[in-house]
């Protein structure tokens, strides 16, 4: 698995994106690039750089892009079917209620870039709103997840292209998919960024402004930005929420450990720590730790690593963000609102933002019924 994404990662060139006829109709699909042996290591030293610094912190943390090799991509998907998990269904609620205004926004031949599409179920929505959408470019970690994700999406959407980019979409500095689109002849229309999920909540507010500023550099001044963020702020909701009683959450955190124990030669004894989501009030986060029962010590690629009783490891935030918040982190970053959509039960908000000197007071407000 970590040969294949490795490989996929490095040998992202203009070549390896060539279209193929799919087997439906006009839908193309491009493959992903073919191995290559001998290829320089791509993801695995960020990897490994990540976890030996993160460890040596005084607070011990982990980058939550880690989290989602292929089983970690499979357990967040089942994480998003819980009971106690509401972001996803309250997001889906939404997208269903307002994916038509969204598409009439878009306009025709919209060229969707989604950042950490996971399964790309609600995508589904999008694309299903647009009027002939033409190109879809997810963008996610893990190789294989999205393969298996995007296989039967030509043959749902007749004349889409569907460009699968396998990386880390937080070190993106641009999409040379875009200038291959256009080359083949893609007249595209309009850039419709599609960052749902809450993701954007994984990230500091400071990176958040970076990454919203970066959206907007790669994907042009006439791109409309479709970003989901959780509002919600009581714990007794969210607590739950992050740490279920079925303990897929748990399994979801403790992945990372059985995944530096494979890929890094580490022997973390996964009984030896808990799983903890806290409540943060004053930052408005919701925090993920692993948390080490007894002091013991690891060893990860040779180095030994202390932990004290109690001592943790941060895996994730996921930031809460009232609408004033997001909308002043948005403008931070250049975006304006065109609309913004909320749930029934005012949890969840879909932010439809464009580049800001294109705004003129047209924001619409919409709870969804
Ligand atoms: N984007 C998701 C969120 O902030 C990620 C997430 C959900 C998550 N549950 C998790 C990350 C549990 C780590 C552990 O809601």
């Amino acid at each position: 698995m970590s040969a294949v994404l490795r490989s996929f990662f490095t040998s992202r060139s203009a070549a390896a994106f060539k279209p193929v006829r799919g087997g439906i109709a006009t839908a193309t699909v491009y493959p992903f690039p073919p191995l290559r042996s001998g290829a320089p290591l791509g993801l695995s030293p960020s990897f490994e750089r990540d976890v030996l610094d993160g460890l040596t912190l005084r607070q011990k943390a982990i980058a939550s892009t880690w989290l989602y090799d292929h089983r970690g991509s499979e357990l967040f998907e089942q994480i998003t079917q819980l009971d106690e998990y509401y972001p996803t269904r309250n997001e889906t609620q939404i997208l269903r209620a307002c994916a038509h205004e969204i598409a009439a926004a878009a306009g025709p031949r919209a060229l969707v870039i989604e950042l950490g599409s996971g399964s790309s179920r609600k995508t589904r929505l999008l694309l299903g709103a647009l009027d002939t959408p033409q190109a879809y470019l997810p963008i996610d970690i893990s190789a294989q997840f999205l393969q298996e994700s995007v296989a039967e999406l030509p043959s749902l959407y007749a004349g889409l292209r569907v460009m699968p980019v396998v990386g880390d979409f937080t070190r993106i500095e641009s999409l040379p998919e875009l200038r291959l689109l256009r080359a083949a002849g893609g007249d595209a229309g309009r850039h419709v960024v599609f960052f749902p999920g809450s993701t954007i909540g994984n990230f500091t507010p400071e990176q958040a402004v970076a990454l919203l500023r970066r959206i907007r550099r790669f994907a042009g001044a006439d791109a409309l930005l479709i970003v989901g963020a959780d509002s919600t702020r009581d714990p007794a909701v969210l607590i739950p929420a992050y740490d279920d009683r079925e303990g897929v959450t748990a399994e979801f955190n403790k992945n990372l450990l059985a995944r530096i124990n494979r890929e890094l030669d580490a022997d973390f004894d996964l009984d030896a720590f808990d799983h903890q989501a806290r409540f943060d009030p004053l930052q408005q986060r919701v925090e993920m730790h692993l948390v080490s029962r007894h002091a013991q010590r690891v060893q990860v690629r040779g180095r030994s690593f202390h932990f004290e009783a109690g001592e943790s490891i941060h895996t994730e935030n996921s930031y809460k963000y009232s609408l004033a918040r997001f909308q002043q982190l948005a403008a931070r970053a250049g975006w304006t609102h065109l609309q913004r959509w909320v749930d029934g039960q005012a949890r969840f908000a879909v932010h439809v933002l464009e580049v800001a000197a294109r705004g003129d007071g047209r924001e619409q407000n919409v709870k969804v019924a």
